[in-house]
């Protein structure tokens, strides 16, 4: 069997590549881009023991043709990843995002043999806000005001301004995306699905939630906020939370998420799906905080600021039933047991300096997209 994974030296595809069978043939395409690989000429040994490992941007894949025929499955990982920074650098996330996936589908189109199934890394952004509901309908609200943040109205409410109760994702939900990020996401999955039912090719959709865990680089301040914050605890620096602490997200760790792409990649009848990744259990960010500092054993000295991303949203959790209906049992890591593999983790890493972590704050601030609540 033959594996390509575009994207496969980045921290998703590092795990993946460990758990895929012995047996498989695997390649390996990714830029090593430097704001993920600072400094990073070359693949990681251990990546290039295991796989054939081809230098070059997805959108320039057309060169590698032949490195790429016979693949049986595609698991499409390569993207730029920071949901803040999708706002600003708009044309950088639409070319390696949406215009990579149409280079790699012009590829595939060329090929003598089609592969039998992709596997495409989506991500919970796609919902942007999500469902909301007041007891009777559902809600799909299009995004928070930036005038109600600023007031400090956090909540997302109905039209008579009263505060809807937020409903886990599910599948069947609409997309509607807030960022740049997921706007990308999106398009990655309408080319997919558009093309592989032309061809007919199996097509698995993982929705990712908030992926952490051991090898997420830390030396890029745009993404990975459980890096940032445990960084920010050893360093025994002032920590911000944004907002008033109380958003949520579902923090899904990336041993788990790795099985789950491998089992979709493996699983012997098609798929043809969209399917969640997450644990189905919504945290706040004052909860995981409180979790990694206790773990570290040292005091967490945050700060919430009442500061917001523009494009953020306020809640994020998995429904995990159909990925149970489709795939079978799912058993999440703990958030306690994951943080604390991470933390031995991170011991042997270089963390990410505050001043790197303070210029993309900077960044999103001159870009007007980090404001403040007002009064
Ligand atoms: N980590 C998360 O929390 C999360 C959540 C939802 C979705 N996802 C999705 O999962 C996938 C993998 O994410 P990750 O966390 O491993 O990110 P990552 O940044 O660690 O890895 C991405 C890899 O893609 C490579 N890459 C970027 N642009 C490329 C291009 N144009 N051509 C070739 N290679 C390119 C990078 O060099 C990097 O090695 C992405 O598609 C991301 O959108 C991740």
């Amino acid at each position: 069997m033959k594996i390509l994974i575009t994207g496969g030296a980045g921290f998703i595809g590092k795990w993946l590549i460990e758990k895929l069978p012995t047996d498989a043939e695997i390649v390996v395409l990714d830029s090593l881009d430097q704001q993920v690989h600072r400094g990073l000429q070359d693949f990681a040994p251990e990546i290039k023991e295991r796989a054939k490992c081809i230098q070059v941007d997805v959108q320039n894949v057309e060169t590698h043709k032949s490195a790429i025929e016979g693949t049986d499955i595609i698991i499409h990982l390569a993207a730029q990843t920071g949901t803040g920074q999708s706002m600003y650098e708009i044309s950088k996330y639409v070319q390696h995002n949406v215009n990579g996936t149409a280079k790699l589908l012009e590829l595939i189109s060329c090929l003598e043999q089609k592969p039998r199934r992709i596997v495409l890394s989506s991500s919970r952004a796609v919902y942007g806000e999500g469902a909301y509901t007041d007891g009777k309908e559902i809600f799909y609200p299009k995004g928070r005001q930036v005038e109600d943040l600023q007031k400090g109205l956090w909540a997302v409410c109905n039209d008579q301004g009263e505060p809807l109760k937020f409903l886990p994702m599910h599948e069947s939900h609409l997309t509607r995306p807030t960022s740049v990020y997921g706007l990308t996401k999106l398009w990655q999955e309408h080319l997919l699905q558009n093309y592989c039912e032309s061809q007919n090719i199996d097509l698995v959709t993982l929705r990712f939630q908030n992926v952490y865990g051991p090898k997420q680089e830390l030396g890029n301040p745009y993404t990975g906020i459980i890096g940032i914050f445990t960084n920010a605890i050893f360093q025994e620096k002032p920590l911000e939370i944004f907002e008033d602490g109380l958003v949520t997200r579902d923090f899904v760790f990336v041993g788990d998420v790795a099985e789950a792409v491998v089992k979709c990649a493996l699983y012997e009848r098609p798929i043809n799906s969209i399917i969640n990744i997450g644990t189905g259990l919504a945290m706040t960010l004052v909860e995981v905080v409180e979790t990694i500092a206790e773990i570290v054993g040292k005091p967490a000295q945050y700060k919430i600021s009442g500061r917001f991303r523009v494009g953020d949203i306020r809640h994020a959790v998995a429904d995990m039933s159909h990925y149970e209906a489709i795939l079978g049992d799912w058993s999440p890591t703990s958030l306690k047991d994951g943080l604390a593999q991470y933390l031995e983790w991170y011991l042997g890493q270089k963390p990410l300096s505050h001043e790197t972590l303070q210029a993309s704050f900077k960044e999103m601030e001159r870009t007007g997209l980090l404001l403040s609540k007002q009064g």
